[in-house]
């Protein structure tokens, strides 16, 4: 058996092109929707995530500002940054590309977006929302993971959903909303972690297996069953010496030996990664609409 690919970039190149429409709809009444980028210090990979981001902003008709920081910028400089953005009319989303260098101050620049801004759903009014069950941004990749799921017809309800890795930014908001109750969730969620003792006892009882550990070929094919459903969040670079750029990006899951045996993988890359940067084209085109107080742009 070889594995149905989870076409991430064909799918999120069709949700652009609805995400366009509605951007154009809003530039009919006079508004561009805009985002806010900041990045502090110079790692090559948040750098080449930011330019991947704005790149997307500019192809569906999104302005993006970008502001950068030296690596050793005080908490007072990067909160400055925030709160221009946040009383910015052109602004409608804030994107602070994390991690920052100093990651003791995560909480409390994320805390200082305006909730009605934070596009990567990362401030502690959103993440309460979701927890909630009430309206607000969702963390990108987890909802990005979601809508690849159910528009690539893969049933979530009832079935039994393991994730690997408890990070803010994945494993949490998407145990959050696969395990509530509606559309998007209903599952029985398992979170592991590093942690976890004999993780494969875990991984074998997946029917729908998400990993986002950060560690390259962290899933081996003896660590699932036939017919599992795989969606690799890992985006890892190595060594590559054939490669012009001397690496090359795998994700966390072995995907030759995985593909054999899973009934659909997600690709590195080509998977996840394309459709985070959808939904977060897609909640700074909401935000832009709510801000200026019109309806969805996306409901019906
Ligand atoms: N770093 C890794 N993923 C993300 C993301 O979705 N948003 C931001 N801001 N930073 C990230």
């Amino acid at each position: 058996m070889s594995a149905r690919i989870l076409d991430g970039k064909a799918l999120a190149a069709d949700m652009r092109r609805e995400i366009a429409r509605a951007a154009a709809e809003l530039g009919e009444r006079g508004i561009t929707p805009g985002l806010g980028v900041l990045l502090v210090g110079d790692d090559p990979a948040s750098r080449s995530y930011v330019t991947a981001k704005e790149k997307a902003c500019a192809e569906v008709g999104i302005h993006s500002e970008e502001v950068c920081l030296p690596a050793d910028a005080s908490r007072e400089a990067i909160l400055e940054i925030v709160r221009g953005f946040n009383r910015s009319d052109s602004v409608h989303g804030i994107l602070v590309q994390l991690p920052l260098p100093e990651p003791s101050m995560e909480t409390p620049v994320l805390s200082a977006i305006d909730p009605g801004k934070d596009v990567d759903g990362f401030h502690p009014v959103n993440v309460g929302r979701l927890l909630l069950g009430l309206p607000g941004f969702i963390p990108c990749t987890a909802h990005g993971i979601v809508k690849l799921l159910q528009k690539s017809g893969i049933p979530i309800e009832g079935r039994h959903v393991v994730i690997v890795g408890r990070s803010n930014i994945v494993g949490r908001p998407l145990a959050n909303i696969l395990s509530s109750k509606g559309p998007l969730g209903n599952a029985t969620v398992t979170i592991c972690h590093t942690r976890t003792r004999d993780m494969a006892r875990f991984t074998r009882q997946a029917e729908i297996l998400v990993v986002a550990a950060g560690r390259p070929r962290l899933i081996t094919a003896d660590m699932v069953r036939e017919g599992v459903v795989v969606v690799d969040v890992g985006v890892n670079r190595v060594e590559d010496a054939s490669s012009p750029r001397g690496y090359r990006l795998v994700g966390d899951v072995d995907f030759e030996e995985v593909r054999r045996k899973a009934a659909a993988i997600s690709p590195v890359p080509g998977g996840v990664g394309p459709m985070t940067i959808t939904m977060l084209l897609y909640n700074t085109v909401l935000a832009a609409a709510e801000l200026n107080g019109l309806r969805n742009p996306f409901a019906g």
